[in-house]
């Protein structure tokens, strides 16, 4: 099938490069010539584990990217994957996917023949039917008999991003058209998971209900891990027997610092925007980001109890990115952790494997460390805020701190004396 994706971020380049390796020929549109160069060279502009090598692998043969809109012409389905990024208020920013909409139904007032349009940015429930479809049919100059809609949401992981696509728990599509939606599932032809047909705007709320329900059980485990802390007990122990009831399962109940990234934190704020909006309260859903917003204080708190006054102490800070494999720190927990400690007079030495250029563009008076030993070297605590696997491995790297106050916010150290946020 000939794919046109418009979006190059993640979500959109991730797709695109999976589509050519189930043996589409994709065309990526993104406005960025820059970063069209960057993937027409085979260099992604995103890090992630084993998308170098698949890229490259396709680009020049089965995939291109352009910033020319009027490409897509030559496609039979576009899938559109830009970004919504939150406003101010929390909810979703919809001007990038309006304004995509439009120049792809510019596109599509030269295409004679029927054409497939599924959007697969998150956006909140209704945005497919009221402001895409009616965005693309009025630049288009044609009526839904022409052109279908689908709404098809992704459930990639950060680092793990191509693993996920190429194996997903289900492929959702959302649609009133049986062959927009035929054409949808047939881009998946190779692809072993269950289909969910159902309509646009369920598509979009399963979207946005996996992943409030993720948060939650995150959020849900650090409450209990906090109790679990004045009891003196193990969380993990707990969870354990607790995810073993299959009604639960044991994925995604790991304590720690709290969830981050470009999608809890933005997805459930979104979800309560939408809910006050239907005059719904959404309780649950304002707890989950509040005992979020707390957790990473814990840890400080910790700290604070072994190291009375941190003013000019070195802090040591293991991981910046919001989670392990990715160099990314969108949300990340440990922002909020290092600006408590900055604000305290702390001399933060922080290391990260992957993320360290990253944070230097949001917190540029830290030290920035080339590794975990340089970060320790006379340090008077270390806090590890990330759950990289390499800190697993540290031992006598200990040794070089100042006074040995270790505290685990990610459950990833191995040594005895580490002391845990919330076990
Ligand atoms: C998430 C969803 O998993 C994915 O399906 C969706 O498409 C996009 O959002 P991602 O943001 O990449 O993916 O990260 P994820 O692996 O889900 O982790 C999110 C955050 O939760 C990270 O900060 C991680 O450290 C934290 N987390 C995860 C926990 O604190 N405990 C857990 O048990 C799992």
């Amino acid at each position: 099938m000939r794919i046109s994706i418009v979006g190059g971020g993640y979500v959109g380049l991730v797709s695109a490069t999976c589509f050519a390796d189930l043996g589409h020929s994709v065309i990526l549109i993104d406005i960025d010539e820059d970063k069209v160069d960057a993937i027409n060279c085979g260099k992604p502009p995103i890090y992630e584990k084993c998308l170098m090598e698949l890229l490259s692998s396709h680009v020049g043969r089965d995939l291109r990217a352009t910033s020319d809109y009027g490409s897509l012409v030559s496609s039979d389905l576009t899938l559109i994957c830009v970004g919504t990024p939150p406003l101010p208020d929390g909810s979703a920013d919809l001007s990038i996917i309006e304004s995509a909409s439009a120049l792809i139904g510019c596109a599509l007032k030269e295409k004679e023949t029927y054409h497939v349009v599924a959007v697969k940015s998150t956006v909140p429930p209704g945005t497919t039917q009221n402001l895409v479809m009616p965005t693309v049919l009025k630049h288009s100059g044609k009526n839904a008999s022409k052109i279908g809609f689908v709404m098809n949401p992704e459930f990639l992981r950060e680092g793990l991003a191509v693993q996920d696509f190429m194996n997903p728990d289900r492929i959702v599509i959302g649609s009133s058209n049986e062959l927009a939606s035929d054409t949808v599932e047939s881009a998946y032809r190779g692809i072993d998971a269950p289909i969910v047909r159902t309509g646009l705007i369920a598509a979009e709320m399963i979207k946005y209900a996996s992943n409030a329900f993720l948060a939650t059980k995150i959020s849900f485990s650090n409450e209990i891990g906090n109790v679990c802390k004045k009891l003196g007990i193990d969380v993990y122990e707990v969870m354990k027997g607790v995810g073993l009831d299959h009604r639960i399962n044991p994925y995604f109940l790991n304590a720690g610092l709290g969830f981050g990234g470009s999608c809890f934190p933005k997805d459930v704020s979104a979800l309560i925007h939408l809910a006050e909006r239907m005059n719904v309260n959404p309780v649950l859903l304002r707890s989950v980001i509040e005992v979020n917003e707390q957790q990473p204080m814990k840890i400080v708190e910790i700290l604070l109890k072994r190291v009375e006054d941190i003013k000019d102490k070195r802090i040591a800070v293991l991981g910046l990115a919001f989670k392990n494999d990715t160099d990314d720190v969108r949300e990340s927990r440990s922002v909020l952790v290092i600006m408590a400690l900055v604000s305290r007079g702390a001399l933060v030495a922080a290391y990260d494997p992957k993320a360290n250029v990253s944070m230097r563009v949001i917190l540029p008076e830290i030290e920035y460390c080339e590794s975990a030993s340089q970060a320790l070297t006379d340090a008077d605590a270390v806090l590890v805020l990330t759950e990289w696997s390499e800190f697993g491995d540290l031992d006598k790297e200990f040794d070089l701190m100042r006074s040995r106050v270790i505290i685990d916010g990610r459950r990833v150290l191995s040594c005895k004396d580490a002391e845990g946020i919330c076990w």
